[in-house]
This record gives structure tokens, sequence and C-alpha cells, in this order.
């Protein structure tokens, strides 16, 4: 059968090579030539359980023999209110739970509501964004307002809101650059900064550590730690958006908590939340924003119909159950050092490889566009039996992590195997 009436996301209309899936189990997509295919980028990384995980199916199949869902609007259900619960108590100082269906509608959340708040206040000047260069927060018309990445938003240009973009961010290799540790911060810059512009500004928002879409470059924790206590002092909310690299990615529940070391004002989860199955997406908000509210007894005006599905909750209640009682967290972390050590292999053996990094379960390697065409990757990729994306000239990994230990090998060989095979163009 052929593609004839859907429109693929992210697929231009000359494209002729897709796959088509018949199955999907474990670590595996099935394709219709009963081709096994390794899913190493986790289904658009969302999928920390890979495929058909007995704790996600068996999730579903309870809620749905009580009901699915309904109407959010004066009407809640224990289901809900538990995992509100259980997002709050992931920090010490959050108060409330919104919900939304996809990652761009949970920032556009958490951008209204640092923006609403401040109206609140009487402070409707308040209505800009401070993000960092190469930022994505999906690719709505208010997200691609705080989009660093001009591909994503140059032909709607006309249609964003003007924002003010952070440049020359210190990235870095991994855990062990000396730059994650100590980059240099120049307090009385970032001190002027902030107060030349706190006047007209609501928030700061950014992706904690790994700016994925950019090509996964790693942040100098260093950086955003200080960052956001300079931005705090001119009373800057903090929206941190961890739809990425939240519950699970990088070893950690929150990766602003546990890794940086702060709470934000909002913080958004996606894709982990329910392990890829069904929709659902998350903003956690202080009482910073929930007590302007109830001060002003305000309703919030943003209300999905599918805001609390309680199907997808069910699911994400016992993810984030199983986050806790398991060992997959602390096997993301050992995994770190593996998938550090077989990038840097690799690097060594292919001279194309410019430079390469990992932290968590993602790994990347910039490649050489002078001296390979990355435009084969793909195809071939799947022809070696691996589902791999390329972002430009940046080969990446993000594998599902509830198997990665036993996997990394694998994967090893894996990408031996394509980078062997690529067209080299000198
Ligand atoms: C960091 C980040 N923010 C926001 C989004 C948007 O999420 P969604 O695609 O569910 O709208 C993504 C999606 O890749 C993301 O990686």
């Amino acid at each position: 059968m052929r593609l004839a009436h859907t429109w693929l996301p992210a697929d231009t209309p000359d494209n002729e090579f897709n796959i088509q899936i018949i199955s999907a189990h474990d670590s595996l997509l099935v394709t219709n030539n009963q081709q096994k295919i390794y899913d190493a980028v986790s289904s658009w990384w969302c999928k920390p359980l890979g495929h058909g995980h007995e704790l996600i199916k068996n999730s579903i199949y309870e809620q749905l023999d009580n009901f699915e869902h309904h109407i959010p609007a004066n009407a809640w259900n224990a289901v809900i209110e538990d995992l509100s619960t259980k997002l709050v108590n992931i920090f010490t100082q959050m108060d409330k739970t919104l919900y939304a269906s996809d990652g761009s509608s949970a920032i556009e959340m958490a951008m209204k509501l640092s923006y609403e708040s401040r109206v609140l206040q009487n402070q409707p000047k308040r209505s800009k964004f401070i993000a960092l260069s190469g930022a994505y927060h999906g690719e709505t018309i208010f997200t691609l307002g705080v989009c660093g990445i001009d591909s994503y938003k140059k032909n709607f240009a006309g249609l964003l809101t003007d924002n003010i973009f952070i440049e020359n961010i210190p990235y870095v290799t991994g855990r062990n650059d000396v730059l994650w540790h100590d980059c240099n911060f120049d307090e009385n810059y970032w001190d002027n900064y902030f107060g030349e512009v706190s006047d007209l500004v609501t928030a700061l928002i950014f992706e904690p550590i790994v700016q994925g879409a950019a090509g996964m470059k790693i942040i100098s924790k260093d950086f955003l730690a200080k960052l956001v206590i300079v931005a705090r002092r001119h009373d800057i909310h903090i929206i941190a958006d961890e739809i990425m690299v939240g519950l699970g990615r990088l070893g950690v529940l929150s990766v602003c908590k546990d890794i940086i070391g702060f709470e934000p004002d909002a913080v958004c989860f996606a894709k982990n939340l329910t392990a890829g199955s069904i929709p659902m997406s998350t903003v956690v908000v202080n009482k910073s924003i929930s007590n302007i509210y109830r001060l002003h007894k305000k309703a919030f005006h943003h209300s999905h119909t599918h805001s609390c599905n309680t199907l997808a909750a069910k699911v994400a209640n016992n993810y984030l159950d199983y986050l806790y009682k398991s060992d997959i967290l602390d096997n993301v972390l050992l995994a770190e050092k593996k998938l550090s050590e077989m990038v840097i292999n690799l690097q060594a053996k292919f001279s194309f490889i410019l430079n390469v990094r990992a932290i968590g379960s993602i790994a990347a390697m910039e490649l050489d566009y002078n001296t390979v065409d990355v435009n084969t990757i793909f195809k071939l990729a799947v022809k070696n039996g691996i589902y791999l994306r390329n972002i430009g000239n940046i080969l990446y990994i993000m594998p599902p992590i509830y198997n990665l230990l036993d996997e990394i090998s694998k994967i090893a060989v894996y990408l031996d195997n394509v980078l062997s095979k690529l067209k080299i163009t000198y």
C-alpha cells in the first residue's frame, strides 16, 4: 500500500522513502516487509519504555474498564488528582498542575500563565520572553516566538511575537567538561542585562541542559544555575521546558531540580509523561503564579477538551511509580558513561566525526559536512536495521531507556555499520 493522503510531519513532497510500520514491540519497529528496525530515537524522544510495555498496556486496560475521559470543567476524579499530587511532589515548592495534550500547548499555557499573572498585577507591559539561541519549544505560532532556530520560524516571521534571545551559550561535551562546572559566568554583565529589560520581560524560558532540536547541544550546568539566580533578582519568572529531558531521559525526574539545583516557577512535561502512549502534557506551577489567580479569583482561560484525560493520567501515574520503584533511573546514569565511551570510540575510528557529546541516554556526533553526505543517513540506517534521524550534520541517538544498558553494544555495531557505509563526498 502506498502513502496517498497522509501528510507526514517534516516530510517534503518529493520524498519517496518512507517505511510502513505494521507493529512495534520492545525497542523494535516492524515494517510491512517484516524487517525489524531498532528505534534509536524512541519515536521522536517519547518512548522510554519502548513499544508495547506491559505496564502501559495494563494501565490503559484497567482504566478503560471504568471510563476513558469526562469533561474536566467542574469535575475531577481520583486518578487525575493522584497524578497532580505526584507531579507537584517531585518538587518542594510547586503548587498546581494544569494539563493539555501536547508539548507545544503546555509551553503556550506556561507562557500565558506567566504573562496573565503580570496583567493581573497591573504590569501589562511585561509581555516579552527571554529565550536562548538554539531553543525549541514547539511549533505553534506562540511557541515559535521563543524558538531560537531560524529554519523553523523564518517563513512565519510576520506572525511571531517579538522576544529577546541570549546568544553565545557555553556548550559542553558532557559532565566532565570543565565548562560544565565553571563557565566563567560574568555576574555583573548578566545583572545589567536583566536589569535593562526587566520592565518588559515576564519570563526566561529554556530547555534545561539539552537543546534537542538544535542538535542535542549540552548547556553548561553552571551557566544555567547562575543565569536563573540573576534573572530571579529581577523578578523574572523561570519557565523550564523539560518536555524532552524530564521524567527519566537524563536519569532523574526533574533536570532543573535534580541536576541544575533549582525549582522553576513553571515546568512543562510531555513526551515521557505517558511513556509515549496516550498524548498528555502538563504545566506544574508554583505559588508565585497560582497565588495571583487565587488573589484575583480569576479562571485561567486555556481549556483543552482533553485536558485531564483520565486514560492518559492512569498511564502517567503508573509510569511515575515505576520510575520511583525500579532501578531505571540509576541505569540511565550508568548508561551515560558507556554511551560516552561509544561515541568517543567511533570518533577515533571515523575521521569525519568532528565532535562527540553524551549525557544521560542521549549521545550525538557532529559529522563533517564537507566529507560525508548526510542526506543518505536515514535510508542507509533503515537498510541496516536501525531508525536514525540526523539533524543537519548531527547524528544522534536517544533510545528507549528501560533496557539501554543491555543494548549499548548492539547500538555501537549498528552505528559502526551505518558510518562505515556513509557516502564519502571528497
Ligand atoms: C524541548 C521541547 N519542547 C517542546 C516540544 C514540543 O512538543 P510537541 O511536539 O508535543 O508539541 C518538543 C518536541 O520535540 C521538545 O523537544
